[in-house]
């Protein structure tokens, strides 16, 4: 019998997080102008957030405590260039100190340079949908780079970027709310260039790694599992339409233009230069399943309803299908694109209880595992997230921490729920045993080790 899987030496058991949702006091951002807006929720805004910047060395000191030895932040770009040209060297030198910080602890750091999030100056000169972004953003790379490139183990140019592409400018959940094809597309193909550009940035100016080995710079995509729900007749052939697009929009067609060079049908030309072979490394966020339902009544979504869930199938608590094994089959389909060394940036759940997160933590490491049984390089795994944050548009109402915060609690007191205790165990053994899952999810033990 089966009694533990363990995992590959020196692999990396990291948190992730991203600026805007735990530093607190971005007041430069778009996002901090919108929340002002009404547009969160459960009615709060960012605020102090988690008040990292302040807290960042109690933060550091519990993971450290639990053994995790990796941790994926975030830069601000609004809060490093607060206005046009105006760079913050107080702002640089204090993200010095924060990385400094994990590094002392010896954290494997991975940093990402942009989280979604702008400064208030190119939000109001259109965003992405102004050629001279892709400059600006360039620049602010270089003096991220110049001043804090001795820390990054890896490092993420772009936070999903598709996902606002398609929310925010296709669908229009997402601020800036745009509503339309050629604007997902503008901004897609800004991304693309953004991403080039950092690339080649970070590896002009940083050819090695802190350990010496070779600079590791890639996006951390978002990849939901997409499927057709099955329907009959006509409505299952809009539902396996719609899927074949949303597949292309959401990641196979930057994937696509990222690995061979050329222009995607679904982001339109032309070709970007440089955009060939940008990654050493692939990062995946990986979070659920999604399923396309046919629905005449949802003409806002192109008459595809994606909240459906399927029956038996358990959600979490921001209605997202739990499909662990979407992540193997993720990690899988990856790996044969790329052949890179795959990082898992991100993978979480909003369970303010604790009553789903620990077997949801197994059965995704299970399947973690079950793809380096079969040889794949996956390097680390970076859960989403180590405290209760801003849960963007949901507010802080959604909580994916592995220590609870409460954004209303006047001490922001950090209290490790069960779920801190077991990722600590898995992180110190580097294996996932039978006992950690007797003890922590007793009805996971089949799907990980399997039937008596
Ligand atoms: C991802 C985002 C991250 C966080 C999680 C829950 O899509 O990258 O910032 O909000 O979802």
């Amino acid at each position: 019998m089966t009694e533990r899987l363990t995992f590959p030496e020196g692999f990396i058991w990291g948190t992730s997080s991203a600026g805007h949702q735990v530093e607190g006091g971005n007041e430069y951002s778009d996002w901090w102008a919108w929340e002002k807006e009404g547009l969160i929720a459960d009615g709060t805004v960012s605020g102090r957030a988690m008040d990292y910047w302040n807290r960042h060395e109690e933060d550091h000191a519990l993971m450290a405590q639990l053994d995790y030895n990796g941790f994926r932040l975030g830069i601000e770009w609004a809060r490093v260039e607060p206005r046009r040209d105006a760079f913050d060297l107080d702002v640089i030198e204090h993200y010095r100190h924060i990385l400094q910080s994990l590094r002392t602890f010896g954290f494997k750091i991975c940093l990402t340079l942009h989280h979604w999030v702008l400064p208030q100056w190119v939000a109001k000169q259109n965003d992405w949908h102004n050629p001279d972004t892709v400059a600006r953003f360039l620049r602010y790379t270089k003096v991220v780079v110049d001043a804090l490139g001795a820390y990054p183990d890896y490092w993420v140019t772009l936070n999903e970027p598709m996902v606002p592409a398609i929310l925010g400018n296709f669908l229009g959940r997402l601020p800036p709310h745009r509503h339309s094809v050629r604007a997902y597309r503008t901004v897609a193909r800004a991304y693309l260039q953004a991403h080039a550009g950092a690339y080649r940035i970070i590896h002009e100016a940083r050819p090695f790694a802190p350990d010496g080995s070779p600079t590791k710079v890639g996006v951390a995509m978002a990849y939901p599992f997409i499927e057709p729900w099955g329907s009959r007749g006509p409505a299952g052939w809009c539902e396996r339409f719609a899927a074949f697009v949303c597949r292309r929009a959401a990641t196979w067609g930057w994937d696509h233009t990222i690995r061979t060079g050329h222009p995607h049908w679904i982001h339109g030309g032309p070709a970007v230069p440089g955009i060939r072979g940008t990654y050493d490394y692939c990062g995946i966020n990986y979070y659920m399943r999604v399923s396309l339902k046919y629905d005449r009544r949802r003409r806002d979504q192109y008459r595809i309803d994606d909240t459906q869930t399927p029956p038996s199938v358990a959600v979490t608590q921001m209605g997202w299908q739990i499909y662990p094994e979407g992540l193997y089959r993720t990690i899988r389909a990856v790996w044969k694109r790329f052949g890179k060394p795959i990082l898992i940036t991100e993978n979480g759940i909003a369970d303010d209880t604790d009553a789903q997160r620990p077997r949801y933590i197994i059965e995704h490491l299970a399947q973690v595992h079950r793809a380096i049984r079969e040889g794949i390089p996956v390097v680390g795994y970076y859960h989403w997230s180590f405290v209760d944050n801003f849960e963007w548009q949901e507010g802080f109402a959604k909580r994916f921490g592995l220590i609870a915060v409460r954004h209303d609690d006047p001490e922001l007191k950090r209290v490790p729920r069960p779920s801190a205790h077991l990722y600590s165990d898995i992180a110190r053994t580097n294996a996932l045993t039978r006992d950690m899952v007797e003890t922590y999810a007793p009805e996971s033990v089949a799907a990980v080790f399997g039937a008596p």
